[in-house]
């Protein structure tokens, strides 16, 4: 990874449970309100780090990342948070790092081609190599190394969480919860290798292009955006999903500081 200019890496997530723990653990935090957001400086494991709340959908996340870019001077930007599953292979409590992202909403036929953000002529934006390869081992090493501690016995049964898993991939996002198994299908079927399903990453990825900011997106997968969806994402991002997200960045930040 380029880190030639000082790092400062922004953290996204959309809801308060998929970052909590990060803000507290900083060092020196100061909290900056802009644009009803509050934006937290400081240090995080020797990182100079800023971390947001981005709150839901793809509005929402590019005026965040606009902002962490324009305004905190962030020069990495990592999203991390939840999303339900978009492939079989994917399970509830696997973690998928985005190689790439889609916006599965974005349909301006007969215009330009479906998916397709007009005027970029791209329908797919690639996260950043190096920062996503570092975010999958972080995630790797946390599942195999510290999950087990910060999980409670009763909900690694209750979540299945036995064996979890690290995939790396497309993530689709779009301003729509999938809930039913018919939706989430016909995704699956119009995008073959799509792994996951959320409502923010691939507009930090449009931002992050254009701004020319390296960037990556991690997902604990909460659920499998089929008729249960709503219930098992309200009782995961209660429970596990920010000791996921904390593990995995904390062993981010170590790694990027040593
Ligand atoms: N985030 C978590 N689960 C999701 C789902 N099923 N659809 C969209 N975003 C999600």
């Amino acid at each position: 990874m380029n880190t030639d200019k000082k790092m400062r890496l922004g953290i996204i997530s959309a809801l308060h449970e998929e970052q909590q723990g990060l803000v507290e653990a900083m060092q020196g935090a100061v909290t900056r309100s802009h644009g009803m957001r509050a934006y937290t400086l400081g240090q995080l494991w020797n990182i100079d780090a800023v971390c947001v709340l981005s709150r839901l959908g793809k509005v929402a996340a590019a005026m965040t990342a606009s902002m962490l870019v324009e305004k905190f001077g962030v020069t990495h930007i990592v999203f991390t948070g939840v999303a339900g599953s978009g492939d079989k292979s994917v399970r509830v409590g696997d973690i998928v790092v985005a190689e790439a992202l889609l916006q599965h909403d974005m349909d301006a036929r007969p215009l330009f081609p479906r998916f397709e953000v007009p005027l970029t002529g791209l329908q797919r934006f690639a996260t950043d190599l190096a920062l996503s390869e570092q975010l999958a081992l972080s995630a790797a090493a946390f599942l195999r190394d510290d999950a087990r501690a910060v999980l409670d016995p009763l909900e690694i049964q209750e979540f299945s969480l036995q064996q979890p898993q690290v995939h790396r991939g497309l993530i689709a996002s779009g301003d729509q919860f999938i809930g039913s198994a018919a939706h989430v299908n016909q995704l699956k079927a119009d995008i073959p290798d799509l792994l996951a399903v959320e409502m923010e990453g691939a507009a930090v990825a449009q931002v992050c292009f254009e701004l020319g900011v390296p960037f990556s997106v991690m997902r604990t997968v909460s659920d499998n955006a089929n008729d249960e969806a709503a219930v098992d994402f309200m009782r995961f991002v209660h429970s596990v999903a920010s000791r996921y997200a904390f593990g995995t960045i904390k062993r981010l930040c170590q790694h990027l500081a040593g």
